[in-house]
């Protein structure tokens, strides 16, 4: 089963930006595929990423209530609305070599998102065992939280600007979240366009008030905002742009760790190893299968 990293938090204090980063130190370490779900009604997860979805979940939905409707949406005859939709949801899919993203988009009327939010996590729950890892960028605010976007969340990271407000609402929907008994593995916040990367002592203080752990700081830095301006994928920020590494810095406290990075840490910590790698590997790849069947055991036919 994948971890699934949920990022939340008010609107522009750098959801998205970090979203994309993350998903890419990820890839960077080895850790792919992931599955990138923009869940932003408002999507722009792609543009961070400098790709171009086909299709989102949103549009789908839309395409499928005007067949019949409009002549330019046809669904091939004999088949339900539904099959056409199981369909087709492969290709909401953006391929990339190293992870695929999945927009959650907007649909038109009243009533629409929950269904393109239902659709969200139903895909996340039946693709979960195909990807090690599930970043996914929430919208602004504390409406999808409530609609239970992701009760299976893993980690949530929760993001905010420097602004007590912000770390205000970072703590509003760390409330909610045990309110509406989501169990995330870890739930901390990031303080992101941190001035020189030192925070203020009333920052701090609020942070301290609103009971939230702090993962880690990311400094404020120009370039960022004017590959945004530029229209320029954050992805392409140089190697040593102090945002990068200080989110991957985070990350790695994290510690999200597979099993198969578990299992080799495990055995290629033990010193004076008098097994060939190839035999450690061997053992390794075996104790996985073993993991996996569930059974304890595994049968050689
Ligand atoms: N560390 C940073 N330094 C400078 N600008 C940043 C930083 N993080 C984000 N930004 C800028 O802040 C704006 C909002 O970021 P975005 O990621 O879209 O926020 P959100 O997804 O939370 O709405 C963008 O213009 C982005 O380039
Ligand atoms: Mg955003």
């Amino acid at each position: 089963m994948g971890h699934v990293i949920a990022v939340s938090g008010k609107g522009g204090v750098g959801k998205t930006t970090l979203c994309g980063l993350l998903i890419q130190y990820l890839c960077e370490s080895g850790k792919r595929p992931v599955l990138a779900v923009d869940a932003d009604a408002n999507a722009n997860l792609n543009e961070v990423l400098g790709v171009e979805p086909e299709i989102t979940l949103g549009e789908l939905r839309e395409e499928i209530e005007r067949a019949g409707v409009d002549p330019r949406y046809q669904i091939p005859s004999g088949m339900t609305k539904q099959a056409y939709l199981e369909m087709r949801l492969s290709d909401a899919i953006a391929e990339e070599d190293d992870y695929d993203l999945m927009v959650m988009g907007r649909t038109q009327g009243q009533g629409c998102y929950c269904f393109v939010n239902g659709l969200v996590q139903t895909q996340v729950q039946k693709l979960q065992s195909h990807y090690p890892y599930i970043v996914v960028d929430n919208e602004a605010g504390m409406e999808h939280i409530s609609r239970g976007i992701l009760p299976m969340m893993e980690v949530a990271i929760l993001v905010s600007d420097c602004s007590r407000r912000g770390v205000q609402a970072a703590g509003r929907i760390a409330k909610l979240m045990k309110e509406l008994n989501f169990k995330p593995q870890k739930t901390g916040l990031i303080v992101n366009r941190v001035p020189d990367g030192k925070l203020d002592a009333g920052t701090l203080e609020e942070i301290r008030n609103q009971g939230l752990e702090l993962l880690g700081v990311v400094p404020h830095d120009d370039q960022v905002y004017q590959y945004d301006c530029d229209g320029k994928p954050i992805i392409r920020l140089p190697k040593d742009s102090p945002v990068r590494s200080a989110l991957g810095e985070i990350v790695k406290k994290l510690g999200l760790d597979t099993i198969e990075e578990i299992f080799e840490k495990v055995f290629f910590d033990v010193e004076d190893n008098e097994y060939t790698e190839k035999e450690v590997k061997d053992c390794f790849q075996l104790l996985l299968r073993i993991v996996s069947t569930g059974l304890g055991y595994i049968s050689y036919d």
